[in-house]
Order: structure tokens, then sequence, then C-alpha cells
């Protein structure tokens, strides 16, 4: 009988930021504390093998979903597993490797909120949702950088892709619990990752904290850096919280502060861990992006982390489900 682990989702498309996320939020709870699992290592065929069959890795039939799911069980009962691994360098597939789930499990891949068993495995669902053309660039430079492809083959890679991104990745944004979008201000002459803002449509499916109390509160300074509204997001209505990337430095340690003082379990978080996640976040390129947008993201997840946490230590123990 064991505390189980907490699971969080990141979901999107390729380059949308999921690795960025993960590492960001890995780096808030503490990197000794989280294990990460990518879903790419779940492709069915390899490099050579989706070529000759003319089948994208966004193609649900191209993964093993039915084993995600069974690994996310595993997981969220505290039970090891045999993960197996996708070499983005060769293309192919490395030697398995066993992980045994920390305190925290992030799982970030394409698709993985396609199946119901595979949704009721987390416990926060997180969505990016980067507007088309920023995520396009993130992607020739990801893939140019690190995966050595040319920007023509990148370029041609997303219009051959953009079919099964259609039918099978951005359906799952429905599912998501916090659908988070950074883009750039309208008025940004010049697309520059360290001045993005960021959109985070909270669905109801898990509770919030409550900012519109926090930005109500008259001793704020927070001008208009950071907005509360209402929206509807695929038909349904939604909270939707703006944070300008332009917000000043003391605009943000106001937001820390509130946060940190006033959200349960996020404000001891903050004082155990010595405000550590607050601070720069490096991207997979190795560039430092803003932290702002960043850092206020991985406070609202890890608030939701730790508020799940919190319920399952008061029920003391949860049983493992064998
Ligand atoms: C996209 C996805 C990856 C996936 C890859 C497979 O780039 O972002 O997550 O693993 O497709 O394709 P590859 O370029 O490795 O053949």
């Amino acid at each position: 009988m064991t505390q189980r682990p907490i699971i969080l989702g990141i979901v999107g498309d390729s380059a949308a930021g999921k690795t960025t996320l993960t590492r960001g939020i890995a780096q808030v709870l503490g990197e000794e504390n989280v294990t990460i699992i990518c879903t790419d290592d779940y492709h069915r065929y390899d490099r050579k093998q989706r070529a000759e069959m003319g089948i994208s890795a966004l193609h649900p039939d191209c993964n093993y979903l039915d084993i995600i799911q069974q690994h996310l069980n595993l997981l969220r009962t505290g039970q090891p597993i045999l993960k197996p691994i996708y070499n983005h360098s060769t293309g192919e597939f490395d030697p398995p490797e066993y992980i045994k789930p920390k305190r925290y499990v992030i799982a970030e891949g394409l698709l993985g909120y396609s199946t119901r068993g595979m949704r009721d495995s987390y416990d926060v669902k997180v969505y990016l949702a980067p507007p088309e053309d920023l995520r396009a660039t993130w992607k020739i430079n990801r893939d140019t950088r690190k995966r050595g492809y040319t920007p023509e083959q990148v370029m041609d890679q997303l219009s051959k892709r953009e079919y099964d991104s259609e039918a099978f990745i951005r359906p799952q944004r429905q599912w998501a619990d916090v659908v988070v979008s950074f883009y750039p201000p309208p008025d940004e002459m010049k697309q520059d990752d360290l001045l993005l803002n960021v959109r985070l449509v909270l669905r109801p499916t898990i509770p919030h904290p409550s900012f519109s109390d926090l930005l109500d509160r008259p001793d704020n300074h927070l001008g208009s850096a950071v907005r509360l509204g209402l929206d509807r997001d695929m038909g349904k209505p939604v909270d939707v919280l703006e944070i300008d990337g332009h917000a000043t430095s003391e605009q943000v340690h106001e937001l820390e502060r509130l946060m940190c003082n006033e959200v349960p379990y996020l404000g001891q978080f903050c004082s155990l861990n010595g405000n550590q996640g607050i601070g720069k976040v490096v991207g997979t390129t190795g560039e430092t992006l803003q932290s702002f947008p960043l850092a206020m993201t991985q406070l609202l997840i890890t608030y939701h982390s730790l508020k799940a946490a919190n319920v399952f230590q008061s029920l003391q123990q949860i049983p493992a489900r064998v």
C-alpha cells in the first residue's frame, strides 16, 4: 500500500512545445520526483517501415495505443514498466528501458488522449495549441538543429502530416483540463520566443485556483498583465486566463507572490522549494525561453498536481488496483 503517483498528460502536435513544458514542470516539481515518459517510444513502426507503408507517426495505427494505456495504468498504481525506446536520431528502436514511477509521472506525446482508457489514466490533462505558424517555426528550428532535417524536408513533412494532424491530433483538445497556447503579441513585427503571451483555457473538469479573487484584490499591482475572461472553446463555455509576455519582472513577482500566498498547497510548495521553479527555462534547442508564461503555467499545473496529491494524502493510502 503506497501513495500512488500523480499522472500529468501533456499532449499536442509535433513541435508544439511538449518537451519544453514537460522539462519546465519537472524543474518545478524537482527532477528527482518526476518520471517522464514520451509516447513517441510507442511507435509501432520505425522510420523506414513508415516510409515504405506511407503512414505517418501521427496515425493511431502507427502507435501501440493499447500498450501506452496499459503502461499508464501500471505507473498509476506504482508499478514498473519495460518501456520501448524510439531513437529520434536513427529512426529505429533501442533496447527497452526499465522504469519505476516516482511521485509524479509526466506522459507527453502526440496521441495521449485518443482512447477513453488513456484519458482515464491522468490526474491532469494539458493540451498544447500554439498557432500553426509558430509551431511550424518551432518544428523547423528543432528538426534542423536536433534531428538532421533540412527546412524543406520539414515543410514537406508538415504538409504531408496535415491530414493526420486534423483527423487525430487536434480533436484531443476537447479532452484537456487546461489548453495552453503560447502566441506572439499581435503587435509584434518580429516573432520572438522571449516575448510570448500565453492563453490558458481552464475547463471546469478540474478545480482551478480562484483567479478572479486574486485579480480583484485591490492591493495587487498586476495591471493588465494578467487578464481573466470568459470564452467558448470547442462549443463549450470556459474561463480564459491571458498572461502578457511583456509583463515586467515586478508584475511577475507580484503574481508569484499572490499565487504562493493565496493558493492552498501551492504556497506550501513554494515555501518548501524556495521558489526554485520560478526562473528561466531552457528550450529543447538550448535557447532560454522567457520565464513568465512558462513559470505561470508550471505554477498552475503544479498546483493541480499538488492538490491531487493532497487529496490522496488525506485518504492516507491508495490501495493498488492490481
Ligand atoms: C514527428 C513527431 C515525433 C515523432 C516523429 C517520427 O516529428 O514530432 O514525435 O516521433 O514524427 O518521425 P521521424 O522524423 O522520427 O521519422
